[in-house]
């Protein structure tokens, strides 16, 4: 956390191009250029609030993304998509889109401006299997700029399909960690994203944003914690703060489905003495943040993390930080949830209305704990503190197959690309 100023780190600064240094080379951000000059006679246009378009992740009522990797899934016909985005886009915002299977391609779009991501030249745009009709899908890159969608266009006389849902759902809440910062792809190289997307067949939603804290203050200028920010449709960025001030929208509940899995890693800027929060304070955040989810979704079952804090060098080896973050008071939190003085008055949260309330129905059990202890070595974290993307891929993995055995969730993606650019191979076997 030393070397940048706070606004550095947590995106707060508007979106300029500079040099990234990628493992100490130039890393190449000169990605195709979609943008284009509309004719609209030779297209069928749909407004954003379409029925056939799916938002994945939260988006407002402007139909504005937020948090990470917020995305949106169509199927369409004929071999044209583009896409005209609003003027609260963040301008030159990174997207990923694909279509059907295929691989993640890349492109920066321009508030206001149309883009033009499917053509007869698309690699596998004119296959009719498996997909059919094609499906389009889109996501945001980074936690901090989100776009504005303003119209959808296929070929005239073409149409959007509305696709099912996946049968499963899972939400992550996070900070920086789960959001993806200092990754390639940063959201989708995170590993909240590889956990939904690794999956399979799961609509995920990663709520999680650089620098938050559970305690609800101000934390690396992020102006409220996850125990209150959760309850909203927009995260603590600048952008949210211009747009919003600090009346932002509720999110609604009761018009998106319940999450079934709700994995929670949060507390690495509530340990950080920086942000001043007590262990009282935090521990009190994170349990109301799960009151909440539980007042929202009781059927969700809650996936508490431990936290991890890197490691140093001591002696001819490497350690793990000497405190590994309320690492007791996380696991007695834990267990509180899991003991008869809460089941038997399970205590829900709103963060919207600052209110407590105790049921009068028992409820079964919901809170797990996941050690993360031993997933991590110290190379997996980058010089910034973040997971590196072997380390997000690390961490994703186990919590995968956590997920599986704990719940009994088969892995469901069979082939297409979940991570990009993360083919390291070798193709000498005598050297
Ligand atoms: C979309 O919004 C327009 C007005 O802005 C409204 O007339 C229309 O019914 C809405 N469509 C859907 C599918 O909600
Ligand atoms: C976008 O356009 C609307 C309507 O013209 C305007 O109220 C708003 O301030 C604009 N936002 C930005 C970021 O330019
Ligand atoms: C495209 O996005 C990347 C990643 O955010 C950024 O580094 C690059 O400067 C952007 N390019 C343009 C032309 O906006
Ligand atoms: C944390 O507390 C110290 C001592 O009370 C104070 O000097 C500092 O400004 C506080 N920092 C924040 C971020 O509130
Ligand atoms: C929430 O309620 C508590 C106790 O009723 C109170 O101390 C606190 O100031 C309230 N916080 C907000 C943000 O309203
Ligand atoms: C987490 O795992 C580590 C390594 O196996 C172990 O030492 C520690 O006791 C575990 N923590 C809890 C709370 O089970």
């Amino acid at each position: 956390m030393l070397g940048f100023t706070t606004a550095q780190l947590f995106g707060l600064l508007p979106l300029v191009a500079g040099t990234i240094l990628m493992n100490g080379q130039e890393k190449v951000t000169s990605y195709p250029n979609t943008k284009f000059d509309l004719d609209a006679t030779s297209f069928t246009s749909y407004a954003a609030n379409a029925s056939e378009i799916s938002y994945q992740g939260r988006w407002d009522s402007k139909h504005v993304s937020w948090w990470s990797a917020p995305g949106l899934k169509f199927g369409f016909t004929g071999s044209t998509v583009a896409i005209s985005f609003g003027n609260w886009t963040s301008d030159g915002v990174l997207v990923g889109y694909r279509i059907g299977g295929m691989d993640w391609q890349f492109t920066n779009v321009t508030a206001s401006g149309t883009h033009l991501f499917v053509s007869k030249d698309t690699a596998g745009v004119s296959e009719t299997w498996p997909y059919n009709p094609l499906t389009f899908e889109l996501r945001v890159t980074n936690w901090a700029y989100g776009v504005q969608i303003d119209q959808v266009h296929v070929a005239k006389g073409e149409k959007l399909v509305k696709v099912s849902p996946a049968s499963r759902r899972l939400e992550v809440i996070g900070d920086s960690l789960a959001s993806g910062m200092y990754t390639s792809y940063e959201g989708l190289s995170s590993w909240g994203y590889a956990l939904g997307a690794g999956l399979g067949d799961t609509e995920y939603s990663i709520t999680a944003y650089p620098g938050i804290c559970a305690a609800d203050q101000d934390c690396w200028g992020n102006p409220r914690g996850q125990m209150h920010q959760w309850f909203y449709t927009s995260d603590t960025s600048y952008r949210a703060s211009v747009m919003y001030g600090d009346k932002p929208e509720p999110w609604n509940f009761c018009k998106h489905p319940a999450a079934d899995i709700v994995v929670i890693n949060i507390g690495t800027n509530d340990q950080n003495t920086a942000n001043n929060v007590s262990t009282a304070s935090y521990i009190d955040a994170l349990t109301k943040l799960i009151e909440g989810v539980h007042g929202k979704w009781p059927r969700a079952q809650v996936v508490v993390m431990s936290l991890w804090l890197g490691f140093y060098q001591a002696g001819n080896s490497y350690f793990p930080s000497a405190s590994q973050g309320f690492e007791k008071e996380i696991y007695a939190m834990v267990e509180y949830f899991n003991s008869d003085a809460y089941l038997t008055a399970p205590v829900v949260w709103d963060g919207t209305k600052n209110k407590t309330t105790v049921l009068s129905t028992r409820a079964d059990p919901f809170v797990h704990y996941f050690n993360t202890t031993g997933i991590l070595q110290h190379n997996d974290i980058g010089p910034q503190w973040h997971p590196t993307d072997v380390g997000a891929i690390k961490v994703a993995s186990h919590l995968i197959q956590y997920i599986r055995l704990t719940f009994g969730w088969e892995l469901r993606a069979t082939g297409p690309e979940v991570l990009h650019d993360t083919l390291y191979w070798n193709d000498e076997q005598n050297y």
